[in-house]
């Protein structure tokens, strides 16, 4: 059987780690493009070098084009530009240009993505995650189940590894989802929580369950405060999650974001919900009983998505 292939466009921190993660789980061969001359060709041979000492069987190229992508199995959009201050003026775009400046840079990789790779699943990373969507899929022309978004992954992660290190217990054995939108609004759901099927509210105090929600919330926050830039081995890693899934087949339940058709209430939006992951890509979207409480929550969330992707102006 021939190897499967997987297209990283954007070979920064989160593009490169994801690569790096593919390779050494020898997932996929992997093409990284961006647009820095030599960047995507000098990390790939790096990468590539190493594949010896780690006994690896696959292929890693880089380019500044798409020829090479032709044909790729997953592609994963990483592309864009953070948000920081423009050198001249010292100031910080305001929501609305750093949302138009990436709808450009995504909407552009999408169309030569689309047009070299028309049966690829597209796995979009670039922030803002939600709206990030809606252009993946307006651009592509793709039906919604090949067009995902990463965020309940990472979120999810984060999540459990703060509830594992608070219970001093192995994070294999913690299960949790987060739903909602990428950002602040996101919605842990604590009730669905547990520690190898224990409840997690049976072994934690409510005000120690309540810190880590909020440290979940935070969690993108509480790295650029350490680091100066954004994450990027957990969100790769959730990113590198989802490829899996989909390359092999596994039907994985994974929150991601996906185009809602009435589930949960929203229609036509990208929003985080728990989703089967295989080689069709959405392959059904699980509704969960949601109370009162968590229906709220939800809202807020899927309202501050909307203010987002009322700008891209689809
Ligand atoms: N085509 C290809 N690559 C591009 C383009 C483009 N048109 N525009 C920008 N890029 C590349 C940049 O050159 C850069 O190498 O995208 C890469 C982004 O990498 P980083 O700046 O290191 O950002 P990173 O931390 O990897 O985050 C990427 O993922 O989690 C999100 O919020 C994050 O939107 C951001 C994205």
């Amino acid at each position: 059987m021939a190897r499967s292939k997987v297209t990283i466009v954007g070979a920064g921190n989160v593009g490169a780690t994801c690569a790096h993660w593919i390779a050494s789980r020898e997932l996929a061969d992997v093409v990284l493009v961006d647009i820095v001359e030599g960047m995507p060709q000098g990390k790939a041979l790096d990468l590539q070098e190493a594949t010896p000492v780690m006994k690896l069987d696959v292929n890693i190229v880089g380019s500044n084009n798409y020829e090479s992508t032709a044909d790729s199995d997953v592609v994963v959009i990483t592309a864009g530009v953070p948000r920081k201050k423009d050198p001249v003026t010292g100031q910080f775009p305001s929501r609305d240009e750093l949302v138009k400046t990436n709808q450009r840079i995504v909407g552009e990789v999408t169309r030569q993505v689309a047009k070299f790779s028309p049966n690829a699943i597209l796995i979009v990373v670039s922030n803002p995650l939600d709206a990030m969507c809606h252009v993946v899929l307006n651009e592509s022309g793709f039906p919604a189940e090949r067009v995902i978004g990463q965020a309940g992954a990472l979120d999810t992660a984060r999540y459990k590894a703060f509830i594992a290190q608070e219970l001093g217990v192995s994070v294999r054995d913690i299960h949790g989802i987060v739903l909602g939108g990428h950002g602040d609004t996101m919605v842990p759901l604590p009730r669905h929580t547990s520690v190898a099927g224990i409840p997690v509210r049976e072994l934690m105090a409510e005000d120690k369950l309540q810190a880590i929600i909020q440290r979940t919330r935070n969690g993108g926050g509480e790295i650029v405060k350490l680091i100066g830039v954004s994450a990027w081995y957990a969100p790769a890693a959730g990113t590198v999650e989802m490829v899996e899934a989909i390359l092999r087949d596994q039907k994985r339940v994974i929150p991601s974001a996906v185009l809602l058709k009435g589930q949960y209430g929203y229609n036509d939006l990208y929003i985080g919900v728990p989703t089967i992951l295989g080689s069709k890509g959405v392959e059904r979207v699980i509704e969960m009983q949601l109370n009162d409480e968590e229906k709220a929550m939800m809202e807020v969330s899927a309202k501050a998505v909307q203010d987002v992707v009322s700008i891209l102006g689809y």
